[in-house]
C-alpha cells in the first residue's frame, strides 16, 4: 500500500482509503453489521489504514462499526475521517432533502454547520467512534445558511484543543475553499470522481494541485457501476438510491458496459479485475491524492485493497483514456 501526506497537514493516508458509507446501509437499502466489520479488518490486514466515514451515514450507524473495528486495531496506525454538517436530528440550516432511515422513518436532512452544531457533533462522532481524537474532520456539504468563516473558525478551536488532528471539506468548489483558507489550512477536499464523472478536473483539482492540498476522490467505481456487475434492468434492494440515479439509466449502463468490454482484455492480462483497474487508474491522475473505495464485505475489501498492485503503464493509460474519450453519457 502507498500512503500519501493530506495536504500538508502531517497526516498520512492510505491511498486506498475504506469508505464507510454503504455500511451504514442508509440509502444503499440496508447493509450487514457483522460483514461490514469484517470488510474493515480485512482491509487494515491489507494496509488500508485509513477509514472514511460520516454521522449520516446510517444516522450514527457507519460511526458505530467504525468504532467497533477500533476496538480490535491498534488507535495509533489507523486514521479516521468523518464528517459533520448534515443533520437529521434538528431542522436547522439549509434544507437539504427528504430521506428515509434504516427503520422506515421519514427524515429530512439539512444542511447545517454553525459554530455550536459542528462543536456538538465532534463529541457525538467521538462517542461513536470510541476515540479522543478525528484523524481529519471534513464539513460534509457547504452550508448556504452559515458563513464559511464561522465554521471554519470553529474547526480551528477544534483543531487547538487536538480534537482533530486535520481539517477538510467535502463537496467544496475552489472558490469555496478559498474563503475558508483565510481561516484555516484545509488538508483535502473529497470530492466525487471517477473514470465517468471527472467535472472536479476543471477546477477544484488545478487549485488543489497548485495550493498542496489534497483530492480525497469519492464513489471511484461510480457506487459499484465501474466494476461491470451491473447490468441493464439490475433489481436493487429497498432504498437503495442507485435506481433512478442518473448513471443508473438502462442506457448509460449498457455504454459504459460497452466501455468496460473494451479494457476487459487489459484486465485479463494483469489478472486483475475491472474494479481494481478503474481504482489503479484513478489513483494516477494529477491531483488526486487518495481514492475513497466503498465495500460491504470482506471478499470486495480484499480485492479493492489490492488494486495497488496493479500497475499501469503510460501506454496502458493511453489506451484506457482512448476508450473514455469514445464514451458519451446521457443525462
Ligand atoms: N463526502 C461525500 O459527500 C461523499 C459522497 C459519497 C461517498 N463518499 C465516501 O466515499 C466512499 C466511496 O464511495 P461510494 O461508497 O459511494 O462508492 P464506490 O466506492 O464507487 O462503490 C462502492 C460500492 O460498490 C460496490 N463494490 C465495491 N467494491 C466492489 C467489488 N470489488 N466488486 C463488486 N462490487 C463492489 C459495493 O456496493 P454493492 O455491493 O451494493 O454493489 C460498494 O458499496 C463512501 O463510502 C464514502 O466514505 C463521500
Amino acid at each position: 500500500m502507498e500512503y500519501r501526506e493530506i495536504g500538508k497537514s502531517g497526516v498520512n493516508g492510505s491511498a486506498i482509503t475504506f469508505g464507510a458509507w454503504a455500511i451504514g446501509g442508509w440509502m444503499w437499502g440496508g447493509a450487514d453489521r457483522k460483514e461490514a466489520l469484517e470488510a474493515i479488518l480485512a482491509s487494515y490486514d491489507l494496509g488500508v489504514t485509513s477509514i472514511d466515514t460520516a454521522p449520516a451515514y446510517g444516522q450514527g450507524l457507519s460511526e458505530e462499526i467504525v468504532g467497533d473495528a477500533l476496538k480490535q486495531l491498534p488507535r495509533d496506525k489507523v486514521q479516521v475521517f468523518t464528517k459533520f454538517g448534515l443533520r437529521w436530528d434538528l431542522a436547522k440550516g439549509e434544507f437539504f432533502f427528504d430521506s428515509v432511515d434504516n427503520d422506515g422513518n421519514a427524515i429530512k436532512v439539512y444542511k447545517y454547520a454553525g459554530k455550536e452544531s459542528l462543536i456538538e457533533e465532534c463529541e457525538h462522532c467521538l462517542r461513536r467512534l470510541g476515540t479522543d481524537y478525528i484523524d481529519l474532520f471534513q464539513i460534509h456539504w457547504a452550508d448556504g445558511s452559515t458563513p464559511i468563516e464561522e465554521t471554519m473558525e470553529a474547526l480551528l478551536r477544534l483543531q487547538e484543543q487536538g480534537k482533530i488532528r486535520a481539517a477538510g471539506v467535502c463537496n467544496y468548489t475552489a472558490e469555496q475553499m478559498r474563503v475558508a483558507e483565510k481561516v484555516i489550512s484545509l488538508a483535502s477536499n473529497q470530492v466525487p470522481y471517477s473514470m465517468v464523472f471527472r467535472d472536479i478536473e476543471k477546477e477544484v483539482v488545478p487549485y488543489c494541485i497548485e495550493n498542496k492540498k489534497a483530492v480525497i476522490a469519492y464513489s471511484p467505481l461510480q457506487r459499484g457501476l465501474l466494476t461491470g456487475k451491473i447490468k441493464p434492468g439490475h433489481v436493487f434492494n429497498d432504498g437503495d438510491t442507485r435506481e433512478g440515479n442518473r448513471f443508473y439509466s438502462a442506457e448509460n449502463i449498457k455504454r459504459i458496459n460497452a466501455f468496460l468490454d473494451e479494457i476487459h482484455p487489459l484486465a485479463s492480462s494483469k489478472n486483475a479485475t475491472l474494479a481494481q483497474v478503474v481504482i489503479a487508474w484513478t489513483l494516477l491522475q494529477p491531483g488526486i491524492t487518495l481514492a475513497l473505495v466503498g465495500a460491504r464485505n470482506a471478499g470486495q475489501a480484499v480485492q479493492n485493497a489490492k488494486a495497488c498492485e496493479v500497475k499501469l503503464s503510460n501506454e496502458e493509460i493511453t489506451y484506457i483514456n482512448k476508450a473514455l474519450g469514445k464514451l458519451e453519457l446521457v443525462f
